[in-house]
């Protein structure tokens, strides 16, 4: 933050960012903004998207003839093919329906913003980080929705101590990721916007319609460059927590993101994740072990759905998700256990534990419904034999 980025109030009265440039520069940080320091990638646990795709993203850029929307560092064509991949060097971070990443980028070059919305572990944060690193280079904006979320997490804060000691100034003010982003032109997320008190949620509607940030206290506002837009994510399950207002509603596009559709689509997610979750932890090298991968899938699919894979025996669900997220983790964990402590070959035993873990969540419900599905169902399946009695060890 710094003092240039808003109009003194003794200044003319050009009701504008005082140093914005010229709106047809790409959206990027100032350099003197603190966030913009990032650590490189290969100090830090998890490097952002923009950072880890980089390469992707400069061979994108370089091909990129198609018409960029202001303020856009790719055509809404080349988002699409950085998010689905082109089957050669720019990998697939979705896997699933062409059409919905067309709809949520082609919201993001109108005015309105856009709502992912879904159950949990559908993608919906890790595409809206994806598509904040291909619009804007820049997917750390970031507001985190909770119920304890406060106005000034969207607008903008106040740093006390000089707020005290020289009064309302523009270097006393706090941005928040949301008027940085309008400021440089680019995308902020916010995770989880149902989560926040409603009123908190209320203050992004003139963000939103007006595409202006006003700050009373120095007379004087922020106007969005070219280039900003917002995009929420939402937990279905959160429904009723706060609902979104309809005043809020009506300016957000809403794409709902679904569970995959097939076992094949699940194993094909949960085993390219895996893949790169083990390669920047570090995990021991651990042959992608697909018939396992199958198996925790089809275990959290007959699950989630009450019904076998064939149809024919009704089952019951547990109280927890069992997400593709949580079957990324059981297997992720499975590999640690082979790496370290087995043979370096995912096995069933490496597996059971994580997923009576996922399933059983209440020991007393969830204890009755897992019991039931080992002795009905993975006892009499051919080929389970291995897994059926790595369960029952661990029960
Ligand atoms: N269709 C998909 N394509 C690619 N990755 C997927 C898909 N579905 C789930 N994943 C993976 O699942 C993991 C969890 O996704 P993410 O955290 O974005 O879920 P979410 O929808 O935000 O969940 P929550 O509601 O719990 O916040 C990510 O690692 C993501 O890569
Ligand atoms: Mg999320």
């Amino acid at each position: 933050m710094t003092a240039d980025h808003i109009r003194q109030p003794a200044e003319p009265a050009t009701p504008t960012i005082a140093d914005t440039p010229s709106n047809t520069e790409p959206a990027r940080r100032p350099p003197d903004d603190p966030g913009a320091a990032l650590t490189p990638p290969e100090q830090v646990l998890r490097p952002h998207a923009e950072q880890l795709y980089a390469d992707e993203l400069a061979a994108l850029a370089a091909e990129d003839e198609l018409p960029r929307p202001p303020g856009w560092r790719l055509s809404p064509q080349a988002v699409v093919t950085y998010l689905l991949g082109d089957g050669g060097k720019i990998s697939p971070k979705y896997v699933g329906q062409r059409r919905l990443m067309e709809v949520a980028v082609a919201t993001l070059a109108t005015d309105r913003a856009l709502l992912l919305l879904g159950v949990p572990g559908t993608a919906k944060t890790w595409v809206s980080e994806h598509l904040a690193a291909a619009v804007s280079g820049d997917s750390t904006l970031l507001v985190q929705g909770t119920a304890g979320t406060a106005e000034e997490a969207i607008r903008y804060g106040w740093n006390y101590a000089r707020l005290l000691a020289e009064g309302p100034t523009t270097d006393a003010l706090v941005p928040s990721p949301v008027m940085v982003a309008m400021r440089t032109g680019a995308v902020a997320r916010i995770e989880e916007l149902t989560r926040m008190p409603s009123d908190v949620q209320d203050s992004l509607i003139t963000i939103l319609s007006e595409k202006t940030l006003p700050v009373p206290e120095l007379t004087t506002e922020v106007q969005a460059r070219p280039g900003f837009t917002v995009v929420a994510t939402a937990n279905d399950r959160d429904r009723g927590v706060n609902e979104l207002s309809s005043a809020l509603r009506r300016r957000f596009n809403t794409v709902v993101l679904p569970v995959p559709a097939s076992v094949e689509e699940e194993v094909d997610i949960v085993s390219r994740r895996v893949a790169q979750l083990g390669r920047s932890l570090q995990l021991p090298e651990v042959p992608a072990a697909v018939d396992e991968i199958r198996r925790v899938v089809t275990v959290f699919r007959e699950l989630r759905g009450g019904l076998t894979a064939d149809g024919r025996t009704k089952l019951k669900s547990p109280t927890g998700t069992l997400s593709t997220a949580e079957a990324i983790s059981v297997v992720t964990q499975g590999m640690a256990l082979a790496g370290h402590f087995g043979d370096g070959v995912l096995r069933a035993d490496d597996i059971a534990a994580g997923i009576v873990g996922a399933v059983v969540k209440d020991p007393v419900t969830d204890g009755v419904v897992w019991r039931e599905y080992l002795e009905t169902v993975v006892r009499e399946r051919d080929g389970w034999r291995d897994f059926y009695r790595a369960a029952r060890g661990v029960l």
